[in-house]
């Protein structure tokens, strides 16, 4: 189960993550899919970018994900786009779940490496899914500089620096062979979509038994974000090559 927060605040996204329709275009390049590639999309969200990816190169993809509202617009989106003959979504935990050795391209996890406790983990339990020659990608956040503020609420967060990410990654033994960061635009679209669809949601559910809960932490994560979010915290898919 997730926080019924994210429920609510991602309604309206179509990319659950700080980036852009163009950026996994240059994803899907720098992968080199095409219509004989298979992807593993770990936490799959809502489906945008396993039916961008399938669109644009033809692609067939395997997603998993835990929220099964979540899961049910993804194959709502899939259908409507045309693609449903090549993309499915799995609902589960992908914790739990065994996928075949050596059988995909590529192996996505975009903004969900807590799903196996971190970056490296996140690559050492994908990389078996890889064939050789493939390329797992995981999309992080990271410090743009250090060391934080004092007065910086959310100084738990357990993230490095751009170029430490790239470290931690290659603990894994893939080395990282592209990186596509975020922008501000990127991140002021991604965050703001959350404070459009909480406030409408809150107007909608003045009575709701979370609604208390759910305006506390939108007021808080908005005030992080603008007291000290976008200026300190970067977001990047890094990808690391499985060496044949
Ligand atoms: C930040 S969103 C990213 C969604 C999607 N990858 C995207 O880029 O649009 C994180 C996703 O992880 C899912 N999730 C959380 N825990 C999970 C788990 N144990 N197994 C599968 N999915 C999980 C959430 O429900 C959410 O859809």
């Amino acid at each position: 189960m997730i926080p019924r927060y994210f429920a609510v605040a991602e309604a309206e996204h179509e990319l659950q993550n700080p980036t852009s329709e163009e950026k996994l275009v240059l994803l899907g390049e720098r992968l080199g899919l095409g219509p004989v590639s298979r992807v593993l999309d770990i936490a799959s969200g809502r489906g945008g970018p396993a039916v961008l990816l399938a669109q644009q190169f033809g692609c067939t993809v395997h997603g998993v994900e835990i929220a099964p509202e979540f899961r049910a617009a993804a194959v709502e989106r899939a259908a409507n786009a045309g693609v449903a003959d090549r993309v499915a979504f799995e609902l589960g935990d992908a914790a739990n779940t065994t996928f075949e050795t050596e059988s995909y391209d590529a192996a996505l996890c975009l903004g969900a490496s807590f799903v196996f406790g971190g970056l490296a983990d996140t690559v050492d339990a994908l990389t078996p899914a890889v064939r050789s020659g493939g390329y797992v990608a995981v999309g992080e956040p990271f410090w743009r500089r250090l060391p934080l503020p004092d007065e910086y609420e959310d100084r738990r967060d357990p993230w490095t620096t751009l170029e430490g990410t790239v470290v931690v990654f290659e603990t894994s033994a893939l080395p990282v062979v592209s990186v596509i960061a975020s922008s501000e635009d990127d991140w002021d679209r991604y965050e703001t979509l959350h404070w459009s669809a909480v406030e409408q949601w809150l107007t909608a559910n003045e009575g709701d038994p979370d609604a208390a809960e759910i305006k506390a932490r939108h007021e808080r994560w908005k005030r992080t974000y603008l007291r000290y979010g976008r200026e300190l915290v970067g977001w990047a898919i890094f990808v690391g090559w499985k060496r044949p």
